[in-house]
């Protein structure tokens, strides 16, 4: 699928890996609506790549319909749709106080980053296979998803973000089966430990980043933001690559804590 030409509607893309994933596009050719709900950074980077901002709460049907319109609205056909937007949280099933999970940020959590995931997926969808397919394969556009090493460890504490990446992982295959008919394919990356905003809630943000470090395999280090664009991109660019989960961690297997 080639880029240049398309537009693309990139969630999550006024921070970290979203970001890279709008930069890199546009550098490749590909008109980009930065749909997040960070007005202030979202219209900076849209500006500074030529693209489109449209303040977006993910979990929101109209607003969701409102980006992807966007991109159609560029006059450019529709190609590209990249779920970035995602919350993190921490909390046990049962606290350590022995009271049970807070039920409203374990739905919150699975409201934006599960639910969210696929409103942009099933309207942006509809919207690309409304295109002409671009080649004699009958391909119209890629969606690419974005997980978490998480989906498939997950880690004490982190049983409503585990669950909703997991659930990501879980609708890859079938989303790719029901879009099929219309030429689009599905992919999801499942990233490690990956150096964006995302750990900036702790106050020795640097200090817990060695620490997450640790078991990387190699390199010996977090991943770049701009490491994923690239395999975005090549999910993107490569044809025969569908339905397909990827691990992007520097071998990183997490353990209980
Ligand atoms: N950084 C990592 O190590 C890592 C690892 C595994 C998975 N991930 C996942 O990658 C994705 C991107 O994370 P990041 O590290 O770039 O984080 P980030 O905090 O830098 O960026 C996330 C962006 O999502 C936006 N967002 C949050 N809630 C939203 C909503 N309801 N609607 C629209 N936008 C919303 C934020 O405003 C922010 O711009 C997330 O889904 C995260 O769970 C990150």
């Amino acid at each position: 699928m080639d880029l240049n030409g398309a537009a693309a509607v990139i969630s999550g893309g006024a921070s970290g890996l979203g970001e890279a994933t709008a930069r890199h596009l546009a550098a490749h050719g590909a008109t980009v609506v930065v749909a997040d709900l960070n007005e202030e950074r979202g219209k900076i980077v849209a500006d500074e790549i030529g693209g489109v901002f449209v303040k977006t709460d993910v979990s929101d049907e109209q607003q969701v319909q409102a980006a992807v319109d966007a991109a159609v609205a560029t006059g450019k056909p529709l190609r590209v749709v990249v779920n970035s937007a995602g919350i993190g949280w921490a909390g046990r099933t049962v606290n350590r106080d022995g009271t049970p999970h807070d039920l409203a940020s374990y739905r919150r959590v699975i409201e934006v980053n599960l639910i969210g995931t696929f409103n942009l997926l099933r309207v942006g969808a509809a919207a690309i296979a409304k295109t002409d397919p671009v080649d004699e394969d009958g391909q119209r556009g890629v969606i690419v998803n974005t997980a978490s090493v998480a989906a498939l460890e997950g880690q004490t504490g982190q049983v409503a973000y585990s669950a909703s990446k997991g659930g990501i992982v879980g609708m890859t295959l079938p989303a790719a089966r029901d879009l099929s008919p219309v030429g689009i394919r599905v992919n999801t990356i499942c990233p490690g430990i990956i150096d964006t905003p995302i750990y900036a809630f702790n106050a020795n943000a640097e200090e817990f980043k060695a620490k997450l470090v640790a078991p990387v395999v190699f390199p010996k280090r977090m991943g770049r933001p701009e490491e994923f664009a690239q395999l975005v991109r090549s999910l993107i660019e490569n044809d025969y690559m569908n339905a397909e989960t990827v691990r992007f961690d520097g071998g990183i297997r997490f353990q209980p804590k």
